[in-house]
């Protein structure tokens, strides 16, 4: 039987590839994209989620527009990293398939209290402002959601939009709050394993070599994206931050990590957005999340690989 997924999102190359490996593996039923503004303002990540379901053939796939602005602060975008559309790289297309009517916080209220409590596992992978925002207004639905496998933070390895934070958590940490004191099993995905997931050229050259169009559009994608981390870093590749979630659904076995308490600083300029990982356990505070810090970087380019062949 597969399971039922929500993926979060705000695409972004390397959330574009999340939902590609999602819509490629038939463990995983995908009910639904939920667009955020994050990497670019709303109405391009909206859009972005349409062209990446057109391209796996999937125009099936409900995508919802969800919050335009983080819930008490201005939006922060990151088009320095991904480019004046989101998806820089590969040549883009209006898509023809429709948005869908209903509000993304509406749909994840909906869906979690439609389908059997615990039967629905949440993958946010861009700021949590649609997840916040649902937690508030629908309490109800928390206790209902299976787990949730999320892209967001650091710790050891800090941050990477501010000295001190990830930029998923740093744009919207009053969701990020919400989501990580609401009791919901949580394993999070920090720069701290993403870093170690590097696009190497012999990576970015067997996407293309995949000889389909996806293959060509995952490479020319990536080839932008990567730009700047590797100028920023002086490393061998880019970190492929989002797609992580969904590996780890398929195949937790590529991961480690620790239970651990996260808490999230909203209130200081300096360190806002930052994920304070009791990593050593020197407090008191209980866990409430698998904090990951290591993958099997070789199978889990494997994995993608052997997935996005099984697309157009
Ligand atoms: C995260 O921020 C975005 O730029 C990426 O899509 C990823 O979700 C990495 O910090
Ligand atoms: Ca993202």
């Amino acid at each position: 039987m597969s399971r039922k997924i929500i993926i979060d999102t705000d695409p972004g190359q390397d959330d574009a590839v999340a939902i590609l490996l999602a819509l490629a593996s038939p463990e995983l039923e995908l009910l639904g994209l939920t667009a955020v503004a994050g990497n670019v303002p709303l109405a391009l990540t909206a859009k972005n989620a349409r062209i990446i379901c057109e391209l796996a053939g999937r125009d099936d796939v409900p995508v919802f527009a969800g919050c335009a602005a983080p819930m008490h602060r201005p939006l922060v975008t990151a088009e320095h990293v991904h480019g004046k559309t989101g998806l820089d790289g590969p040549a883009l297309w209006e898509p023809a398939m429709p948005l869908q009517e209903a509000h993304a916080v509406d749909f994840l209220i909906d869906t979690l209290r439609r389908e059997p409590a615990g039967s629905v596992t949440l993958c946010p992978i861009g700021p949590l402002t649609n997840l916040g925002t649902a937690f508030e207004r629908a309490p109800d639905i928390i206790p209902r959601v299976a787990e949730i496998v999320l892209m967001g933070g650091a710790y050891f390895e800090v941050g990477n939009i501010t000295p001190a934070a990830e930029f998923n958590i740093y744009v919207d940490p009053e969701a990020a709050e919400i989501v990580f004191k609401s009791g919901i099993s949580i394993t999070q995905m920090p720069l701290d394993v993403t870093h170690k997931a590097l696009v190497t050229r012999p990576r970015l050259e067997a996407f293309a070599a995949l000889g389909t169009r996806t293959g060509a559009f995952t490479a020319e994608m990536l080839d932008f994206f990567e730009r700047f981390d590797i100028e920023k870093y002086g490393s061998e590749g880019g970190p492929l931050h989002d797609p992580t979630t969904i590996a780890y659904l398929l195949d937790p076995g590529l991961f480690s990590g620790r239970h651990v308490n996260v808490e999230i600083e909203t209130g200081s300029d300096l360190t806002r957005g930052m994920t304070v990982a009791d990593w050593w356990g020197v407090t008191s505070r209980a866990p409430n999340v698998t904090f990951i810090g290591d993958l099997d970087a070789a199978g889990f380019f494997a994995l993608l690989t052997e997935r996005l062949a099984r697309l157009p």
